[in-house]
C-alpha cells in the first residue's frame, strides 16, 4: 500500500426510503431492473468473494441509486466452472454467497425498501455435480436416470465419434464420452456449454416437473421474477441432426426456428406453463428471457401474452454506437414486441459482454459487437470517448418505452479491464479456446466503492485478502464514494436520470414518435406528454430544436447546440 493510498471508509449514507413506484400489477413493463453479479458486488465477509451479507449492506445505494429491482446471476451451490450457471443444488445457496436465512434476510429488506427481487433460472444444463448427473453415470445407458440428460452412442468404429457436429459455446465439440460403471468407453452426453454443464431432456416429464417445483420453491420465498437462462435452448430436435452451416454453430441463430437445438417450437409450451404458475400467486410473478435470436419477431413470440414478460433485447445491446444501427435495433424491436403486446427491455452490458465503454471508445465497425474480439480486435481505446458514449447512451436507453437494465458498475462509468493476468481468468472460453479468447473476466472484476486503493470497499476494512479479481488503481476515481455529490460524474448523471424517468409521465412503458426532421446520424423523438430525447451521434455540433426547458443532458450544452456524442431530454 502506497502512503497515499487510504483504507476505504463507511458507505452507509445512502438514504433508506420505501417507493411505491413499483406497486401496480404490471410494474414489470417499465422497470429498472439492476444486474448485480454477486460475486463482485461487495464482499461482506472479507475472503475476497461478493456474498449476500455484502449485498444486503448495499441495497440503499440501489434505492438512492433509483431502480425498482435488481436481478441476481446464480448463487446456487456450484463448482464454478462456469460462474456459477453450472448449478448442483437449484434450492439451496452456496456457502461462498451465504445461507438461505440470508437469502431470505436479504429479500426480506429488499422489500422493505421497495426492490423487487428476480433471480437466474439456469434450466438447459445442471452441473456434471448435481445429483441426477452422478446417477445418470452410474446407472449406465437405457437408465431413467439417464433419460434425464441427452445421452447417446457415438458415431464411427467402437462408437469412438460424437454423436453429431454440435459445438459448445465456449469452444471445441459439445459432446463428452463417458466411462461406464463396467470399465469400458461408453455413451457420448451433450453440453452445449462447458462439459461441466450437461445438457437436461426437456422431453423428460420429471425434468419439466422439477423445474416448475424449483420455480415455486422460490416464488413461495417471496421472489418477484426469475431471469430464464439460455431461454431458447431447452429443446432439441428430434434426432439430433448434424448442424448444416458452420456460421451458426456458436451463438448464431436460425430465424425460422429451423435450428436444431435453438429456438425450437417446443420451448413455448414449457413457458406457457410457466407463465401460469407466476399468474398463480396472489402477486404474480415475472419472467425475463434470455435468448439470443436471430429477428426479433422470433423473440417476440417468447413474450407472446400467456408467455413470459419480457426479453433482453440483445440486438440493441450488440448495435454499434451509429444512428442507423441503433434505430434498426429500436424500431425493429419495438415493432416486433409491440404486435404482441409486450414492452421492450432494453440493456446495454452484461456479464457476458464487453463493458460498452470499452466497446463505443473504438471506432465502430457496422456488425454487432459482443466481445472486443467482435470487429474491434486491434482498434485503439479512447478512454474519453468511450465515456462521453455511455453517458448519452444512458440517456437514449432510459428514456426509449419499456423497461431498462443496468449491469452493476455501468452506472460508475467501469470500463472492461482487458489485461487480466492469465492464470487470473477463469472463464471457460479462454481454456477451451486454447488461450486466444480471453473470454467474460473483464466486465466482471469487483465494484469500487470507496477508498483511494483495492479492494476499494469491496472487502471490509482492514481485510487483506484480494479480491478474486483484481481492479486497477485507476478506480480510485470512479468509486461510489468518489462520484458521490460530483455533479459531472457518471453516477451522479445515472441517479438524476432515473429519478427524473420515474417522475417523468412520458418515460416507462409507452410510445415514441421519431422527429422526421431529424439530421442522419442523430437519433430524435417525443413522447407524451411534452417530452423530447435528441442524440447527437455524428461528428458535428447540431441545433437543438425548440424546447421550453433542459431536463437532462449527458455533457454541458452551450448556447442551444448539442455537441457529438451527446444526449439531452427536453421539454417540448
Ligand atoms: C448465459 C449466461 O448469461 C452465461 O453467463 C452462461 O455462461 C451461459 N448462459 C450458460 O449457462
Ligand atoms: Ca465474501
Amino acid at each position: 500500500m502506497t502512503p497515499s493510498c487510504h483504507p476505504a471508509s463507511s458507505h452507509g449514507t445512502a438514504q433508506q426510503h420505501p417507493r411505491t413506484s413499483a406497486a401496480s400489477e404490471d410494474w414489470w413493463r417499465s422497470a429498472v431492473v439492476y444486474q448485480v453479479y454477486i460475486r463482485s458486488f461487495a464482499d461482506g465477509n472479507g475472503d475476497g468473494i461478493g456474498d449476500i451479507a455484502g449485498l444486503q449492506d448495499r441495497l440503499p445505494y440501489l434505492v438512492e441509486l433509483g431502480v425498482d429491482a435488481l436481478w441476481l446471476n446464480p448463487w446456487y451451490p456450484s463448482p464454478m466452472a462456469d460462474g456459477g450457471y453450472d448449478v448442483s443444488d437449484y434450492r439451496a445457496i452456496d456457502p461462498m454467497f451465504g445461507t438461505l436465512e440470508e437469502a431470505e434476510s436479504m429479500m426480506k429488506e429488499a422489500h422493505g425498501l421497495g426492490l423487487k427481487v428476480f433471480l437466474d433460472i439456469v434450466p438447459n444444463h445442471t452441473s456434471d455435480q448435481h445429483h441426477w448427473f452422478r446417477e445418470a453415470l452410474a446407472a449406465g445407458p437405457g437408465s431413467t436416470a439417464r433419460d434425464r440428460y441427452v445421452f447417446r452412442a457415438g458415431r464411427g468404429s467402437g462408437g469412438s465419434l460424437p454423436p453429431n457436429n454440435w459445438r459448445s459455446g465456449f469452444g471445441g465439440p459439445a459432446w463428452v464420452r463417458v466411462t461406464e460403471p463396467d470399465g469400458t468407453p461408453g455413451q457420448w452426453y451433450l453440453h452445449l456449454f462447458a462439459p461441466e454443464q450437461p445438457d437436461l431432456n426437456w422431453d423428460n416429464a420429471e425434468v419439466r416437473r422439477e423445474f416448475e417445483a424449483v420455480l415455486r420453491f422460490w416464488f413461495d420465498m417471496g421472489v418477484d421474477g426469475i431471469r430464464i437462462d439460455v431461454a431458447h435452448g431447452l429443446v432439441k430436435e428430434e434426432g439430433l441432426p448434424d448442424l448444416g452451416h458452420s456460421d451458426i454453430e456458436r451463438i448464431g441463430m436460425a430465424a425460422d426456428g429451423g435450428h436444431p437445438h435453438w429456438d425450437r417450437e417446443g420451448v413455448h409450451a414449457i413457458f406457457r406453463g410457466w407463465r401460469a404458475i407466476a399468474n398463480s400467486y396472489d402477486e404474480p410473478r415475472v419472467f425475463v428471457a434470455e435468448a439470443w435470436m436471430g429477428a426479433p419477431d422470433r423473440l417476440a413470440r417468447y413474450v407472446r401474452p400467456d408467455e413470459l414478460h419480457t426479453a433482453f433485447n440483445f440486438d440493441y445491446l450488440t448495435a454499434p454506437w451509429r444512428a442507423d444501427r441503433l434505430r434498426e435495433a429500436i424500431d425493429n424491436n419495438l415493432k416486433a414486441f409491440g404486435a404482441v403486446g409486450a414492452p421492450t427491455t432494453w440493456v446495454l452490458s452484461n456479464h457476458d459482454v464487453a463493458r460498452h465503454v470499452s466497446r463505443y471508445g473504438r471506432p465502430q465497425p457496422d456488425e454487432p459487437v459482443r466481445a472486443l474480439s467482435d470487429f474491434l480486435k486491434d482498434k485503439p481505446f479512447d478512454l474519453e470517448l468511450g465515456t462521453r458514449r455511455a453517458r448519452a447512451a444512458a440517456l437514449l436507453t432510459l428514456a426509449l418505452p419499456g423497461g431498462a437494465y443496468i449491469y452493476q458498475g455501468e452506472e460508475l462509468g467501469l470500463w472492461e479491464i482487458e489485461d487480466l493476468p492469465e492464470e487470473l481468468l477463469q472463464d471457460p472460453t479462454w481454456k477451451r479456446s486454447g488461450g486466444t479468447d480471453r473470454g467474460r473476466d473483464g466486465c466482471r472484476v469487483p465494484i469500487p466503492w470507496s477508498g483511494d486503493c483495492p479492494p476499494f470497499g469491496y472487502s471490509p476494512p482492514a481485510v487483506t485478502t484480494e479480491p478474486w479479481l483484481p481492479q486497477p488503481t485507476e478506480w480510485k476515481k470512479l468509486t461510489v464514494q468518489a462520484q458521490s455529490g460530483d455533479e459531472k460524474s457518471v453516477l451522479e448523471l445515472y441517479r438524476k436520470a432515473l429519478h427524473l424517468r420515474r417522475a417523468h409521465p412520458a418515460l416507462g412503458d409507452g410510445t415514441m414518435t421519431w422527429d422526421s426532421t431529424a439530421q442522419e446520424e442523430v437519433l430524435s423523438f417525443t413522447r407524451e406528454p411534452g417530452f423530447r430525447c435528441v442524440v447527437n451521434l455524428s461528428e458535428h455540433q447540431i441545433a437543438l430544436p425548440d424546447h421550453t426547458e433542459v431536463i437532462l443532458s449527458s455533457a454541458p450544452v452551450h448556447g442551444r447546440r448539442l455537441q457529438s456524442d451527446t444526449a439531452i431530454w427536453l421539454t417540448r
